[in-house]
């Protein structure tokens, strides 16, 4: 296929990377330039900003005023394992997983921390059924599985009066998607997600209940200072303040501030939501056009509306894999699409990114291009056979 027949339009942003993710529209090295560089994150200026980023946080994502939001070191991974270390092994704990981290964290929970495990998992494209886990013990879940484009589709099935606690990774969740506070007793996100933010740094949200049990119980196991949130049986308060537990990066700190004063600019969480769901539908409607292309998710209410898994369904297509990084490749080399091939240990397909950072304009623009590296692929195939 000649390069004549390439579709006129590109994408004016062509990162549709599942994270790194997309920064803000309006993104520019010149809105760091109140960072406070240089300067101790104990010092007044350092702190009011970590506070400032902790109570945004909590402003647009509507976390209840009795839950705690701590910022942590290495970024969502960071965040959860600090939750499982710290607060796992008092009762059994349900593992659910239907994607590659949640898989991460179940090989935590059995194969390291060595607990009484119920393990839970579905195929790439399905979901387990939260409705059959025992909440009396913990239950550790992902909200949404980024390497395979499913999430859960609401908390319902969580019982209000559960006696475990429930761990939840929504690090592609958050600022997409409604997380129910009332169901969640640990959240975790990294800032390099949803809103575009820098990695590195995790957000560990807790409820009055995760407090309780850190308060109340010590873990049989020794640990490191970053993943310590007590003190002489105490919670350390200012964690939860803003003064962390070690050196943060105050450059992505002005990045998350500038990120979140964005967020608000669109909305706040509402509007955050709005725009996934719309670049959303504009993949829908593309699948739904097209008979060699479908969702990885299968049933439409569990499909996320940030890492859209898409796989070819076209029979002729002998190497499922090769085909899809070919498709890849061709449109990176293009310069209309960055990172958009499946996740390694996921399905062969693509993987484009659909949160609020992300142009509807820009997935309008990609999805022709995505039909012309397709049927470029195809005669590349039946060129070589
Ligand atoms: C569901 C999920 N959990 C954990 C991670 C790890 O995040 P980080 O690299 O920010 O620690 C990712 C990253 O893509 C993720 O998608």
């Amino acid at each position: 296929m000649s390069d004549a027949q390439t579709p006129a339009a590109r994408p004016a942003n062509p990162r549709f990377s599942s994270g790194p993710c997309a920064k803000p529209p309006v993104f520019s090295l010149d809105t760091l330039q109140d960072a406070a560089l240089g300067r101790s994150h104990r010092a007044a200026i350092g702190k009011a900003k970590l506070k400032q980023a902790i109570d945004e946080t909590r402003e647009v994502l509507g976390v209840p005023e009795d839950y705690r939001i701590g910022i942590v070191p290495a970024s969502d991974t960071g965040a959860f394992e600090m939750a499982m270390w710290t607060m796992l092994g008092e009762r059994p704990v349900e593992m659910v997983a239907w994607e590659s981290f949640g898989a991460g964290w179940v090989t935590d929970a059995v194969k390291q921390l060595m607990l009484d495990a119920n393990v839970h998992e579905a195929e790439y494209g399905q979901i387990v059924d939260m409705a059959a886990l025992n909440y009396d013990n913990d239950v550790c879940f992902t909200w949404n599985g980024t390497t395979s484009g499913v999430r859960v589709p609401s908390g319902d099935v969580i019982p209000a009066d559960r006696k475990g606690l429930t761990l939840c990774d929504a690090t592609s969740a958050a600022f997409a998607q409604d997380l129910p506070w009332d169901k969640l007793d640990v959240a975790t996100f990294s800032w390099q997600k949803v809103l575009g933010g820098e990695a590195a740094h995790g957000m560990l949200i807790l409820s009055p209940r995760a407090v309780e049990r850190l308060e109340s119980y010590t873990p049989p196991w020794p640990l490191p200072k970053i993943f310590r949130l007590t003190k002489g049986g105490k919670l350390i308060e200012g964690i939860f303040r803003g003064e962390t537990i070690n050196t943060p990066s105050m450059l992505a700190v002005e990045d998350y501030l500038q990120a979140l004063a964005w967020a608000k600019s669109v909305g706040g969480l509402k509007g955050l939501i709005a725009r996934a769901d719309r670049n959303t539908a504009v993949v829908a409607d593309f699948v739904a056009r097209n008979d060699w292309i479908d969702f990885l998710a299968e049933d439409p209410a569990i499909r996320s509306n940030t890492s859209v898994c898409l796989k070819f369904t076209d029979p002729s297509i002998h190497d499922g894999a090769a085909f899809a990084k070919a498709v890849a490749k061709r449109l990176e080399a293009e310069g209309v699409a960055f990172d958009i091939g499946a996740y390694r240990d996921a399905p062969p397909g693509l993987r484009i990114w659909c949160g609020g950072t992300v142009e509807a304009s820009d997935i309008e623009a990609l999805m022709p291009w995505i039909d012309w590296a397709y049927r470029a692929e195809l005669d590349a195939q039946a060129r070589a056979a």
